[in-house]
């Protein structure tokens, strides 16, 4: 595993950034796992940015995202689909038919799962999955569990990931109970994994990549097992390194 510690959360961006860019200018049509959440803006700023002032290109690049709420409808501005539209592929050259999101309106959820894996195994491989990390450790909207699912299925959000995602809602009861995920197996699939996170409130998830144990009360500590893992975390979230 390789670790980067940055001063901060533009440093992360930009460092984080700049390993995408690279992926991309060496495969035109490569495959980009890609995540929501705070953290990744800046990191998605940052390719605007290239894409704008330096001439990257997305014009072939395919991408999948990590998870979709159910029960949201694109058009909201809380749904992983807008996100992603907002934050980076209004704003790049990406043809939208390359780009996917689970579809969290779907009547037959696990039809949706069973669909959405198969795209992504249809693509020979998610060249480099961006990831960020939960304050319990999950990623994607695989919670702490007893048990982790391998593929995309559908899931039930714990009340401290709804709790720490209400910031974003008007109130807590607005905020969707389950999602679609990528399993921890579609993850670890990816030929290269890339986790960005900043801020204390990460660090005691970080740990447990280091710890050399792996639990599913943890689920990034799997993350130990993949061969190609580059983290790039600030200063804070490195705090018990
Ligand atoms: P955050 O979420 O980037 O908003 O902290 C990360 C995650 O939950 O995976």
């Amino acid at each position: 595993m390789e670790i980067i510690i940055v001063k901060n959360y533009n440093e992360m961006s930009k460092k984080a950034a700049s390993i995408m860019e690279s992926v991309i200018r060496e495969k035109e049509d490569c495959v980009l796992g890609l995540p929501t959440g705070s953290t990744p803006i800046g990191v998605y700023e940052e390719l605007v940015r290239m894409h704008k002032e330096e001439g990257l290109s997305f014009e072939k690049v395919r991408t999948v995202n990590l998870d979709e709420y159910v029960g949201l409808e694109e058009s909201n501005d809380q749904s992983y689909r807008y996100f992603m539209n907002n934050n980076l592929f209004d704003k790049v050259n990406i043809d939208k038919k390359n780009t996917n999101v689970p579809n969290g309106m779907k009547e037959d959820i696990h039809a949706e799962c069973e669909r959405y894996e198969e795209v992504i195994n249809k693509m020979d491989g998610i060249d480099i999955q961006l990831l960020g990390i939960g304050n319990n450790g999950h990623i994607g909207f695989n919670e702490p569990d007893e048990e982790l699912n391998v593929n995309t299925s559908l899931v039930v959000l714990k009340e401290d990931t709804i709790e720490a995602n209400s910031r974003f809602f008007k109130n807590r009861s607005e905020v969707p109970k389950e999602a679609i995920s990528m399993g921890i197996g579609t993850i670890m699939r990816a030929k290269r994994i890339l986790l960005v996170a900043n801020g204390k409130n990460k660090a005691k998830a970080l740990h447990a990549l280091i710890s050399g144990k792996i639990t599913t009360n943890n689920p990034a500590s799997i993350l130990q097992l993949h061969s190609n893992v580059t983290l790039v975390i600030d200063e804070e979230a490195a705090s018990l390194f």
